[in-house]
Formats: structure tokens, sequence, C-alpha cells
């Protein structure tokens, strides 16, 4: 069976097909189209514009690659939430669309359900630590495999998340703050490199941490210290306090594995600060490729399929967005 996904949570449009064939999912294409907002933070009406604009475009591409035709898909999903509601509408209205044209079932997906699981499936991992960093969700998470079986439990379990804003948002605040023209993680990751350290608020409280204190800080800084030395201490900083957390969360559950993923995930110094403290616990530690971090249609498409396959069915009237969907509301 073949599986069509879009995404549109966001900033990017995604959409991938995924396919299932003996009980084994996999990623058949992944075609997407990023929103650059220049000078500004996401406007939800330009992003959604944006969306419906190359849609066209990205469905050609995706099925090209895919060597597919939309006759041949036997399941359509959507990101469902959580999200910017104008970028969600787009894809539930295309996929409502397809779905009764093709007469072929729907199914609304949970965002990071969908980065948690097509990681899992790339890496082989059992039953992990979840480490979700991205822009809007920071969150420490479990999944409990007897409940993954049951339709009517939840099946995952938020132990530590952000007390305030996503990870990924604050990067993007600072970099704003700093009237980088292209305020993302990547250009303060990019200026962190050629930084040093200095001290900046620090706040973890369990297993739950916090960065509204750090962004106000280096803000406060910004004029007083080199660029280049807030950005390194900010993101050194906010990743200590992620990664107290998890080490925290591993101890506790005594995980063999841990998995980092969502967009922060891609971040190298992410990803060596969180294996350095795997080894140290002798756990095994993984990342998927960097196209499953990012916001994609191929991790819907994935998890659409992991989700018929495990019995799971949704009437079209049921197909509307969840803004506020969070991943322990999953069923
Ligand atoms: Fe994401």
């Amino acid at each position: 069976m073949l599986c069509l996904g879009i995404e549109s949570t966001a900033h990017t449009l995604g959409i991938g097909i995924a396919q299932c064939r003996r009980g084994k999912i996999s990623v058949r294409s992944n075609a997407r189209d990023m929103f650059k907002p220049k000078n500004e933070g996401i406007v939800p009406r330009k992003a959604a514009d944006h969306h419906a604009k190359v849609f066209g475009g990205v469905l050609g591409q995706s099925l090209s690659d895919a060597n597919a035709s939309l006759a041949e898909i036997g399941l359509f999903s959507f990101s469902q939430g959580p999200g910017i509601g104008q970028c969600l509408r787009t894809s539930c209205a295309a996929a409502r669309y397809l779905s009764s044209k093709y007469r072929k079932p729907l199914l609304g997906i949970n965002h990071p359900q969908a980065h948690l699981e097509v990681s899992r499936g790339m890496l082989g991992m059992e039953s992990p630590l979840f480490v979700y960093v991205s822009g809007g969700n920071t969150q420490i998470i479990i999944d409990n495999p007897k409940r993954s079986r049951s339709l009517r439990l939840p099946r995952y379990s938020v132990l530590g998340e952000t007390l305030d804003i996503g990870i990924g948002n604050l990067f993007d605040s600072f970099a704003r703050n700093l009237e980088l023209e292209y305020a993302h993680g990547s250009a303060v990751a990019k200026l962190a490199q050629e930084g040093r350290y200095i001290e900046l608020p620090y706040t973890v409280k369990g297993m739950n941490f916090a960065f509204t204190g750090l962004l106000t800080a280096a803000t406060k800084k910004i004029g007083q210290e080199k660029k280049e030395d807030l950005c390194h201490s900010l993101m050194h900083t906010a990743f200590a306090e992620v990664c107290e957390a998890s080490e925290r969360a591993l101890c506790l559950t005594g995980k063999k594995e841990v998995l980092a993923c969502g967009g922060v995930a891609q971040n190298m110094e992410m990803q060596k600060m969180l294996s350095g403290m795997c080894r140290e616990h002798g756990t095994r530690f993984g990342v998927a490729a960097n196209e499953y971090n990012a916001d994609n249609g191929a991790m819907i498409a994935y998890a659409g399929l992991l989700e018929w396959t495990r019995g799971k069915r949704m009437e079209l009237t049921e197909c509307k967005i969840r803004q506020d969907w969070r991943i322990d509301e999953v069923y």
C-alpha cells in the first residue's frame, strides 16, 4: 500500500510518499518547499499563501520522485496538529479533497508523533527515550509498548518539557533580536562556532526546563558583548538544560537507547552533547537523517501507514485541524 502524507504545520509544505510491504514501511519520496520570511517571524497568512501556491509543484515532484500516480495511492494522511492554524488548514483542505476525489481513506497525524516514529523506524530502535527538540516543541518522551497496541490508552508520556517557549523558537527569536536578515536557528548556530562562553541564566526544574529568562538576559547583553559570544552561550546553555533533564530521565527510566529528533536535532553541537552524555551511561544514541528532522511529508506518510496498520480509522468529518494537539493525547 502507498500512503501520501502532507505536512504544513509551520514554514514548510512537504509531501512525501511511503510504502508498506509485508509489514515493512519504507519512504519512496520526500518533496518540500520552505517559506523563508525576511526580517520577520512566520506571518501565518503569508506562510499559508506560500503553501497553497507551491502545493501543485511539490505534489508533482513527490509523485514523480516516487514514480507513482495519484490513482495508485491507497491512503492519504496529513499533519493535523499541533501547529499554526492557517498553515494546518491548507494541508487539511487539500487532503480532504484528494481523499474524496480518489475515494481513499484519510488519517490525521500528530506532527511530533511522526518525527518520533519515522526516526525510530530509520534507526531501528525499539523503545528509546525520545528527546524531541524543535521550533515549537521541546519534550522528553517515552512510549509504553503495551499501550501501543491499544487504541484506547494514551500511547506516549511526556516526562519533561519546556515550561515556556520551544528551543528552536528561542534561537529564532534571538536571531530576530540580533536583526539577522533570515532569522533562523542555523544563523545563530553559525555565529556560535566563533564564540566563547559567558554565563547566562540556566533553568532546569526536575525534568522540565525554561528558556525565556535566558532569551531576555542574552537580549539585554546585545551591544555589550560580541554577538558570536552571545550565540555560543545561548546555544550551549539551552542544550545543557535539555541534556541535564534528559540524563535525569534516562537514569529514571533505565532506557538503553536515546533518540533525538525534531528540527534542532540537526544541530551538531546538540548531537555531540547528547551523545557524550549517552556514552557515559553506556546508552545507544541515534539521530535520523536531516531530511526527517526538518519538517517533511514523508514522516506524515510513514506515520499514516503505521497508524493504519494499528487499525486506526477516521471519518472524513473527523479530519479537522487540532492546533494544540499534544503527543500525550495520541491514542
Ligand atoms: Fe517538526
